[in-house]
């Protein structure tokens, strides 16, 4: 949620599954189990009677930014509130416009860990927008390791239309310098091949023949939990997604458009750049791209080829690297030594899925 949409009046959101109700008090937002133990009325239909708390529409439970009931309002002022009177309080953080929320267990992580530099850093000039898309998550992170299937998918459309795309070409997979996430970058192959028995691929256009004097380059990074970033190389411009899931078959996405920017005209420029380019040949037609196949996409059996070495080594890295999973190594651990039970979650695939991260709201 951007923190300018969280005011007086909370707003109810679902994310990983869990339905949480936003609120501010004194000016900071708060976040809390959306659901209230009394009846079961979302909090999110109440309002604020006294600081730093929420109360229920229906009766008046009132609830402090902790979640603890410290109110029951139509019992009156000596009702015994029993301490299991409580909903769960999720840490909020506000940075960069955004409200940050922590849905994992346990002491939540600095803010700096988790979100990347680019979006906290006062050196970039940032455009973002919020986008929901109708699937899950892992199918759309997975989209953003795959990044050949640009060289295809997207190949007409008007920010590929005017570069040399090559036909086809091969993906070196590394670790990010810091560790958090996979780099992704292309080996060109030939700009068009024989394809025995069947011809030519691709028919280069006239228009393209004429234009495309440009190599097609780009880097792109996709980091725990969530982040996707594709670098233009020469431009210093990024467009960065952060992919929270709502549910199971929803995912919010806030793309950003970033570059380092001195000065006023520089930063008319990129205004300009944005407006007239990034928000419609980027934010709408191929993004809207990669909505497309996400949500049409049947994410179930696979044959895995050549190009999905960005896909197998993401898996294995969130496999290895996801925060839920090195708790349950610690637990793991510690049932070998019989002190404690573990637990994993792996779905067929092989990845694992964490809660334990910040989420754009
Ligand atoms: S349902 Fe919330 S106070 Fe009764
Ligand atoms: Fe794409």
């Amino acid at each position: 949620m951007f923190s300018k949409d969280l005011r007086a009046k909370p707003v109810a959101e679902r994310l990983l599954g869990d339905d949480v109700v936003f609120f501010r008090a004194n000016g900071r937002a708060f976040a809390l189990a959306n659901r209230c133990p009394h009846r079961g009325t979302p909090l999110s239909l109440g309002k604020s009677h006294f600081p730093r708390t929420l109360s229920c529409a229906y009766h008046g439970w009132t609830f402090d930014v902790t979640g603890q009931c410290v109110g029951a309002l139509l019992e009156g002022p000596d009702a015994v509130i029993p301490r299991k009177a409580r909903v769960r309080s999720y840490p909020v953080e506000e940075r960069a416009g955004l409200i940050w929320v922590y849905m994992g267990e346990g002491d939540a992580p600095p803010v700096e860990e988790d979100v990347p530099e680019l979006l906290l850093s006062p050196e970039m000039t940032r455009i973002t927008k919020r986008v929901d898309w109708k699937s899950n998550w892992r199918p759309i992170v997975e989209n953003f390791v795959d990044p050949l299937h640009a060289l295809y998918l997207h190949r007409g459309t008007p920010l590929m239309s005017s570069v040399r795309v090559p036909g086809s070409a091969k993906l070196r997979v590394t670790k990010t310098a810091d560790g958090k996430g996979v780099h992704l970058e292309y080996l060109y192959g030939p700009m068009e091949a024989e394809y025995p028995g069947l011809g030519k691929y691709p028919r280069i256009s006239v228009l393209r023949r004429l234009l495309g004097r440009k190599e097609y380059r780009f880097y792109a990074e996709v980091r725990m939990p969530g982040y996707t970033t594709v670098k233009l190389p020469e431009e210093d411009l990024f467009f960065l997604q952060c992919w929270a899931p709502i549910d199971e078959n929803r995912t919010r996405n806030f793309y950003t458009t970033a570059k380092g920017v001195s000065g006023l005209r520089q930063l008319l420029l990129f205004r300009l750049f944005y407006f007239l380019i990034a928000s419609w040949a980027t934010d709408i037609i191929l993004l809207g791209q990669d909505q497309w196949m996400c949500e049409s996409q049947d994410y179930g059996e696979e044959q895995l080829s050549s190009t999905d070495v960005g896909v197998i080594g993401w898996r294995n890295f969130a496999r290895q690297n996801a925060r839920g999973r090195l708790q349950d190594r610690v637990q793991g651990e510690r049932l070998k030594t019989g002190s404690e039970n573990g637990s994993r979650k792996e779905n067929e695939n092989g990845a694992c899925e964490s809660s334990s991260h910040r989420r754009a709201t």
